[in-house]
This record gives structure tokens, sequence and C-alpha cells, in this order.
């Protein structure tokens, strides 16, 4: 992905890693174009900033995603990046039998949302120059939080999908996977303060330093230093014990 002059759209930028993002390629002398739900957070993104655009728009409806694509290609004919990192998170407890509304919304959310605004732009994005898809999965697609069972399941389901587009659209579009550790952003509350977290500024810094430090084609998966004994526990055989780590983590109960 090169580093600037592109049009760049960015899912959940109003808030966390996304706005963090949108600020670094703005600097960067990018166009941004902004998307979420909540109005006043994607504002706050852009404010003093000529050159970020915000679109208002829930992920998890698929109608409203067709409409979306639809608009901002009709204002920013020169779109050439999506990002993918609009997400959320639920702790669960799958010991006894529960309501599934947060399960089920985090599939949605997490990974139908990445699929229908990848197929409502896929056809626009293989025309562009430079074009660029980025999917923002998780550490914890690699090595599951069982506090989150779905929220791990949806993450390794967005690698996968991922992985299995990034051949079918080599030489058209570039398909790069952005792995976060625990970042401090409210995510989930309370964990932008976070001592255990790493602070988001350093994140995006990292972030930023390995997908453009080598020229206009990015690696497969940026996976900062933090995020590594996760992103390597299988093939490095440490795979159960971070799993009992994080069951360490996971409420009793
Ligand atoms: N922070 C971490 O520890 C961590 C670790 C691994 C992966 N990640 C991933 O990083 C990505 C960004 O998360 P973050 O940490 O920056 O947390 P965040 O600040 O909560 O950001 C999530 C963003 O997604 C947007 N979003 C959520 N549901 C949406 C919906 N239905 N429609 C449209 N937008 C929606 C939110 O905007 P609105 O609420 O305004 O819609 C928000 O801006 C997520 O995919 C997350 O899973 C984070």
């Amino acid at each position: 992905m090169k580093a600037s002059g592109n049009t760049i759209l960015i899912t959940g930028g109003g808030s966390g890693i996304g706005r963090a993002l949108a600020h670094r390629w703005h600097d960067a002398g990018n166009r941004v174009i902004v998307t979420g739900r909540r109005r006043d957070m994607l504002e706050e993104t852009a404010a003093g900033r000529e050159g970020i655009f915000v679109h208002e728009f829930d992920i998890a409806d698929a109608e409203a995603i067709v409409a979306a694509a639809a608009a901002i290609l009709a204002t920013h004919p020169g779109l050439n990046v999506l990002v993918n990192n609009a997400g959320t998170y639920n702790g669960e407890n799958p010991r006894h039998k529960r309501d599934l509304g947060d399960a089920e919304r985090m599939i949605v959310t997490n990974v139908l949302g990445p699929i229908r605004l990848t197929n409502a732009l896929i056809d626009h994005l293989s025309t562009q120059a430079d074009a660029a898809i980025v999917n923002v999965s998780s550490g914890t697609a690699f090595v599951p939080y069982p506090a989150s069972p779905t929220y791990s399941a949806s993450k390794a389901a967005l690698h996968s999908y991922t992985a299995a587009i990034r051949p079918l659209l080599e030489g058209r579009v570039e398909v790069i996977e952005i792995v976060p550790p625990q970042v401090q952003t409210e995510l989930t509350p309370g964990q932008s303060q976070d001592p255990n977290s790493m602070p988001l500024a350093e994140f995006a810094d990292e972030v930023m330093a390995l997908l453009h430090g080598s020229g206009d084609r990015s690696p497969a998966e940026i996976c900062v230093e933090r995020v590594r004994d996760f992103r390597n526990a299988e093939r490095s055989g440490s795979f159960d014990a971070l799993l009992a780590m994080m069951v360490e983590y996971t409420p009793k109960g």
C-alpha cells in the first residue's frame, strides 16, 4: 500500500484504532473518509482537518452498507483503499444457556460487515490503481480468549477470509491484515486506561512503520512486536500455554 496520495475509507474511524490510523494517514497526505454510527465521534476525528470526511452508517445493516458504498463512491470516485476496522466486543459465558443476542451481533458486525462492505466495493476497487483492502483482525484470532469465544471466532473468521481472498485479488487489489494485540481503546469499558494494554499511539506508530517501511508494497500481515507470540503460537508450540494464560484472565463461574 502506498503511503500517500490514497483515498482511504476507514470503518470505525470515530474512535480508537480507526481514529489513530485516520490521523496518521491524513498527516501523511491521504484523503480519508471515516465511518461509524456516532456522528459526533466522526466529526471529532475530522475536526480541524481538511481532507477528512465523515459518513455515518451501521455496518451491521446490509442495506445501509450498499447505500453507503454508493454514496461514498459518488462523492469520492478516487477511493482506492478500504480499511475494515469497525468491530465490537462483548464478554460471554457459554458454560450455561444464554441469550445469544451479543454473539449474533459480533458475528454480523465483525464478520458479515467486512464481507458485505468488501462486496459492495470490490468491483470499484479492482479498477483503481494502488488498490488495497486492509482488514483489522486480532491476536485472539490465533489464541482465543475464552471470556469471549464468539469474538475470538469472529476474528479467526476474518483472518481466514482475508487469507482466502488475497491470492484471488493478487495483482489487482493488495490484501493486508492488521493483527492488533490488546490496545488502549474503549473496545471494552476502561480498557483505554489498562496498563497491560498497548498504548494506542505506540501501536498506531508501529503499524504505520510496518505498513509503509518497505516501499509501496506492504507485508501481508502487520503484526506489531507485542502480538507476535500470539500470531506464531501454533508454529512455535506455545499455543497451549498461551491459551491456559487466557483462561486465567477469564471470569470464573
Ligand atoms: N483494542 C483492542 O484491544 C483490540 C485488539 C484486537 C483487535 N481490535 C479490533 O480493532 C478494531 C477497532 O477497535 P478499537 O479497539 O479501536 O475499539 P473502539 O474504539 O470501540 O472502535 C470500534 C469502532 O467500531 C465502530 N463500530 C462498532 N459497531 C459498529 C456498527 N454496527 N456500525 C458501524 N461502526 C461500528 C465504532 O463506532 P460507532 O460505535 O460510532 O459505530 C467504533 O468507532 C475492532 O475491529 C477491534 O475488534 C481491537
